[in-house]
């Protein structure tokens, strides 16, 4: 079973809404766990302390390494992966999203205020991760974000037909729009090759929009994936 530990100061977060979706069933069907220590529990004195000021002066707590070191013993990471959530860490990508669903599971450090004292990031050899580049108030939402994009690829929990092909990013490339019935809504037509039935034409049509998506909205996406020059066959479908 893949297994997902979360250190938190709000463990009532998890599994949270997830427990709605696709997550929460396969969460019911066991096809993963989510634990959740609570962070206060290793907190210090009477007053069960997890922050302290920073050194050289500034706004805002930081996390002690003392207080969040011994959480992560707690956590018994065995093979797990350590990552701790922030806006300073490398981006979440769907490759590191399947690194990690083919793995063990992981062991997520939510961190709260300004952030956590970079020794026991480096001590615990952690993985810094973050999903946007913007702040959020804590890493628990980043820590939903990540889980939901893991447990979606692990062993029967996609249907069959999504779970071979990997939709936006697999090949480098942003998804084709979709249309359904009905075929005329309120004066807006389906692209009519669609309606056609042929079907190479469908995928040269689906291809041309994901490369003009990607073109448009990704400059970024579309000057590294190499996907200039028609070495994509798989986004065709
Ligand atoms: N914590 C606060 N902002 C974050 C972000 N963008 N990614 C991951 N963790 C965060």
């Amino acid at each position: 079973m893949w297994r997902a530990t979360l250190l938190t100061l709000f463990p009532a977060m998890f599994p949270g809404s997830l427990g709605q979706s696709l997550a929460g069933r396969a969460l019911a069907n066991g096809v993963w766990s989510c634990e959740t220590l609570d962070l206060r529990d290793f907190g210090l004195g009477r007053h069960r302390q997890v922050d302290d000021t920073p050194f050289g002066g500034g706004a805002g707590m930081v996390m002690r390494p003392d207080v969040v070191d011994a959480a992560c013993e707690a956590a018994a990471p065995g093979g797990r992966p350590l990552i701790f959530l922030t806006p300073r860490g490398k981006p979440l990508t769907q490759a590191l999203v399947r690194d990690l669903a083919a793995g063990p599971g992981a062991v997520l450090l939510c961190g709260r205020y300004e952030g956590v004292d970079q020794r026991v990031i480096e001590a615990r050899e952690m993985i810094e991760v973050s999903v946007g580049d913007y702040v959020l108030s804590g890493g628990e939402p980043a820590a939903l974000v990540l889980l939901d994009a893991c447990v979606r690829l692990l062993p029967g929990v996609m249907g069959a037909v999504e779970s071979g092909e990997e939709e936006s990013f697999s090949a480098g490339l942003l998804e084709y729009p979709h249309y359904t019935r009905p075929a005329e809504w309120e004066g807006r037509d389906v692209p009519p090759v669609l309606l056609s039935g042929h079907h190479a034409e469908v995928a040269a049509w689906r291809l041309e929009e994901s490369r003009r998506a990607t073109r448009e909205r990704r400059p970024d996406l579309w000057n590294r994936c190499a996907s200039h020059g028609g070495a994509l066959a798989a986004a065709a479908g």
